[in-house]
């Protein structure tokens, strides 16, 4: 591997650096691609700055997609044209997000230097085209990319309308390719002490697959290995790093040429993609952002649903960071093509997506894109200026009057949100549980989901929730919540068994601890090293097909659920019973557990169930830990309360996902924002709606 200029040593985030980007302002934009309209100069000279200005937008995201006209041929750089739109822009008020572009390559770079088109994972180098494709460990496209990043900053870290490097677009995905490959092998020659070492870890004795030389060992492939689940694990491990490396080249490549230190972003995707852990890639960079495509008026889910799973998204986001404010980089103004039915919005709902971000912590709200491109794949998504190119539309209309809500609440920009409680979302354990091959291989369960499910009723009980990887501090947490904690780290279990000793509240549930960081099963019965903090004992788990439920039941009460899909049956261990199973051979078995441990508490919830399971049992769970609610009175399902709190206010952000009407009781002095005035005794939030209320 040739060198990449870089220093392992030398962080390449800016540690003075703290949020807002601009004081007092929260920013309102969208990603610009000027070079699709080059040839209607009209639209890029007039038009596209007076309808900015319109929508009351103060931020642009360019560059992303613009190699090509950037270095129209090897070497030859013309970043003239760029400057002139950063001009426009910042005469008229709007600031920059400066990408780089290595999200798509020129076609010349791909026909020169095939070693930069990925290799498939059955081994096949692919072609030209589409984008987000590049090896990231391939010499010559780093060598590309350090020198284009590195004229644009040595061009344009100094313009006073940049703010911030949007580093690439979504990375993804993974190569396969001989350089990959040796990068791997070094990688896990870092991680184990020896193949000895490696071959437990991976159990390869079984099959006869223990490997003599390191020589041997391939990235897992549908033609080749694929079966050893420590392998994989590792595989996706070494997938995020090598990105996050790659995400680093990047960043040192801007600091190279930077005349003026800018804080750093890369926008995530949206949690449709799962393939890179986002705890390793969130320290290279300065802030989080993210791109939100939520599914909306789907007939099953329905949109009381979809709006704790998209404010869960947020929390992740915002919790990469501790806390401090992220943006939410990307969102449809109207339909979003690629989806299965891109249905429109009904009105309000933009405003209300949009501003969700803002209640969770996001210092922006920008969309994909400005205006609809006229051909190829994205012609048919939303945009806010429509291929109609008027303002005479109901998409602009809800963008502008969305724009000028966001101007009341420049205050809240920079503000810190810490919560009470705390859920874990991880995706090594998203990663091995998935291929753990059983006990279901058929409609399983998301992990995903399955956090979502723990989240939901404290979104619905108006409690901000911090969502945190493994490794992170949990003492200034009440409540700890592992949903499935299949992969169950030692070290993590130690810290658990100190936080509950301490006076925590900690929850998991079914499937948890059943293997270690390496992914090999605990033989010391489970869950594994938390079994004493638990007080039980798992002995075995039954799995049933979708559609089949078994009853529970409460041990004292006439209350009870339906368990589905898996159902872990509990020896109690000092633990007491609060669910048991009401029938089949377990009939009496234990379900549901609690246990005082130290000062605190550790509940086990041991099955698959409907929403209503989690919004009971945590209700019941919840009550007697004072914590702190955003909003105290109850609040209709579908409806949330979030808060943001600066120096001297506290922001009440209440978001409404019915389809009707909700009335709210006020008392207390409170400045509802979007009217400007004292609230009454009674507030109503209509359908798809928010109401902001600032207490002093
Ligand atoms: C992603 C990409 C954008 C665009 C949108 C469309 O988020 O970053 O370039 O393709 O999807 O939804
Ligand atoms: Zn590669």
């Amino acid at each position: 591997m040739t060198e990449t200029k870089w220093n392992k040593d030398k962080p390449l985030t800016l540690d003075d650096f703290e949020m807002p980007l601009v004081p007092g302002t929260l920013f309102h934009g969208a990603d610009y691609n000027p070079e699709q309209w080059f040839f209607d100069p009209k639209v890029v000279e007039e038009e596209d700055p007076r309808l900015m200005l319109a929508t009351h937008s103060n931020v642009m995201s360019i560059g992303m997609f613009s190699w090509s006209m950037l270095e129209p041929s090897e070497g030859r750089y013309e970043l003239d044209y760029m400057e002139e739109i950063i001009d426009r822009l910042y005469d008229h008020g709007i600031y920059t997000f400066l990408s780089t572009p290595s999200g798509a390559r020129p076609a010349w770079m791909s026909k020169k230097y095939p070693e930069v088109l990925r290799v498939r994972e059955d081994r096949v180098r692919i072609l030209h085209g589409h984008r987000h494709n590049h090896c990231f460990t391939s010499p010559v496209y780093r060598e590309k990319v350090y020198e284009i990043n590195r004229r644009l900053a040595e061009r344009f870290s100094d313009h006073p309308g940049v703010l911030l490097w949007h580093i690439s677009n979504e990375y993804g995905g993974d190569c396969h390719c001989d350089l990959c490959q040796e990068a791997f092998r070094n990688w896990l020659k870092e991680r184990y002490a020896s193949l000895d070492e490696l071959n437990h870890a991976w159990w390869t004795t079984f099959w006869a697959h223990t490997y003599t030389d390191w020589s041997q060992i391939e990235s897992p492939s549908s033609i080749g290995e694929s079966k050893v689940h420590g392998q994989n694990l590792d595989w996706r491990r070494f997938v995020s790093h090598q990105t996050a490396d790659f995400l680093r080249a990047e960043i040192l490549a801007l600091r190279d040429g930077e005349k003026r230190k800018l804080p750093t972003t890369h926008n995530f995707h949206d949690f449709v993609a799962q393939d890179l852990d986002y705890h390793v890639l969130a320290k290279e960079i300065d802030v989080v952002s993210w791109d939100n495509y939520p599914l909306w008026h789907h007939p099953e889910r329905g949109d009381v649903r979809e709006g704790p799973m998209r404010s869960f998204i947020h929390d992740i986001n915002r919790t990469l960071k501790d806390g401090r404010p992220f943006l939410l980089m990307e969102s449809s103004p109207s339909a979003t093509n690629w989806q299965a039915v891109a249905k429109l919005r009904r009105p309000g709902l933009h405003g209300l997506q949009s501003m969700q971000a803002i209640a969770h912590g996001s210092d922006s709200a920008q969309y994909f894109q400005w205006r609809k491109s006229l051909g190829s794949s994205e012609k048919l998504h939303g945009a806010v200026i429509d291929h109609y190119q008027s303002e005479d539309t109901r998409v602009f209309r809800e963008v502008k009057s969305f724009g000028e809500d966001l101007t009341r609440l420049g205050a809240v920009a920079g503000s810190k949100t810490k919560a009470e409680v705390a859920i874990v979302y991880d995706w090594e354990n998203g990663w091995a549980y998935s291929d753990s091959e059983g006990p279901i291989n058929i409609h399983r369960p998301r992990y995903y989901d399955v956090c979502n499910q723990h989240y939901r009723p404290f979104w619905e009980a108006a409690i901000s929730v911090d969502v945190i990887g493994l490794n992170q501090d949990l003492s200034e947490y009440k409540v700890v919540v592992a949903p499935l904690l299949y992969l169950m780290p030692k070290q993590f279990a130690d810290r658990v068994r100190t936080f509950v000793a301490a006076g925590g509240t900690f929850i998991t549930g079914v499937w948890s601890g059943i293997v270690n960081e390496t992914d090999l099963a605990y033989r010391t019965g489970r869950p594994g090293p938390l079994r004493d903090v638990l007080g039980i004992w798992v002995e075995e788990t039954d799995a049933l097909y979708e559609g089949e439920k078994r009853w529970v039941r409460e041990t004292e009460g006439e209350g009870g659920y339906e368990a589905t899909r898996l159902l872990d049956l509990i020896h109690l261990e000092g633990a007491e019973a609060l669910y048991e199973y009401g029938e089949d051979f377990y009939e009496g078995v234990p379900a549901v557990t609690r246990h005082p441990y130290g000062e605190g508490e550790a509940y086990y919830l041991g099955f698959h169930s409907a929403d209503e399971f989690y919004l009971d049992i945590y209700q019941r769970i919840i009550e007697g830990l004072d914590l702190r609610r955003n909003w105290s009175k109850p609040l209709p399902l579908g409806v949330t309360a979030q808060r943001r709190e600066t120096k001297d206010d506290t922001y009440i952000f209440f978001l409404n996902f019915r389809e009707e009407s909700i009335e709210l009781e006020i008392d207390g002095d409170y400045i509802d924002m979007m009217k400007n005035r004292p609230t009454t005794s009674q507030l109503t939030i209509p359908s798809y709606t928010y109401a902001i209320l600032k207490k002093s």
